[in-house]
């Protein structure tokens, strides 16, 4: 069985128990991160530990430790292959259910690994596109925040699947955000559009990637508000993701996007993606 870490130990998950008083169980008062391994080596962890800090910092939990060390060791332990780690910090347990906190708790830290596609090993032609469905975004208003509280957005991936779509994207006022778990992106000529962040919007480690590879390879990047309408009339639509990579998406609710193929400028993108993944290795 693979091993999990809590609180400082490395144990089989059979092993692992947590507090019923924690306040993660109770009040989903935790946040996560989802660090992509290949062939054992992290990808983007920078990005990903200045984001868990910045979710620390705006729920004020307080916790040191040193998350490369024990997300390697784990990856390491559990075959050091390609592997997603899934990190989660709750505030801690105290000793009854209420809703005030404690300062002097201490945080639960808990990981796990899940094994992953490696999302840019694909040739560019055996990458399927996906089909994904749009609906209200019911969150709450600090989705800047990698927070556990992901029942939103697990009643939208549920009706998803139930649609035969493979995400769902979320839209306030007519303006199109992210996906469940993942960013959107569209594009319109030869131009890169992701929607507007600010609080809205997980700034996500793989878009912000292709952001940079847009920039430094001369592909226009801005930063817009995107309608249902406009989305629909966009030449190419993508989601991006640690788990997943960057997709073409060929399908939105009943309507074929385009001519339902995999876009240009997608093509490039990907390949840019893979050529970034690869140094990972010769480094
Ligand atoms: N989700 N937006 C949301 C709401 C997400 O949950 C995610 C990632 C992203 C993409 O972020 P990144 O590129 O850093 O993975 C955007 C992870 C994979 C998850 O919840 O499992």
């Amino acid at each position: 069985m693979d091993k999990v870490y809590l609180n400082g130990e490395y144990i089989s998950a059979d092993q692992a128990k947590v507090s019923v008083f924690d306040r993660g169980f109770l009040f989903a008062d935790s946040v996560y991160e989802v660090i992509p391994y290949y062939h054992g080596k992290s990808f983007q962890m920078d990005l990903h530990l200045q984001r868990l800090q910045q979710s620390l910092s705006a729920l004020n939990i307080i916790a040191e430790h040193d998350w490369e060390q024990v997300t390697d060791q784990l990856v390491a332990l559990n075959g050091a292959g390609n592997l997603s780690v899934y990190l989660q910090v709750t505030r801690g347990a105290g000793d009854k259910r209420t809703h005030s906190i404690d300062t002097d708790m201490r945080p639960t830290v808990f990981a796990c690994t899940n094994p992953i596609e490696n999302s840019y090993s694909a040739s560019v032609d055996s990458v399927a596109g996906i089909k994904v469905i749009v609906c209200e975004d019911l969150r709450w208003h600090r989705c800047d925040i990698k927070s556990n509280s992901l029942l939103p957005n697990i009643l939208v991936m549920e009706q998803a699947r139930l649609q035969g779509a493979q995400e769902a994207l979320l839209q306030r006022n007519d303006t199109l955000l992210e996906g469940a778990s993942s960013n959107l992106l569209i594009v319109e000529g030869a131009t890169l559009i992701a929607p507007i962040s600010e609080h809205a919007i997980l700034a996500g480690t793989t878009s912000n990637l292709v952001r940079q590879l847009a920039v430094e390879n001369g592909i226009q990047y801005l930063q817009q508000s995107i309608s249902y309408r406009r989305l629909l009339a966009a030449d190419e639509v993508w989601i991006s993701s640690s788990t997943r990579g960057l997709l073409p998406v060929l399908k939105i609710d009943q309507h074929v996007l385009g001519s339902g193929a995999k876009g240009v400028m997608w093509r490039r993108m990907y390949q840019l993606l893979a050529a970034q993944q690869r140094m990972l290795f010769e480094s």
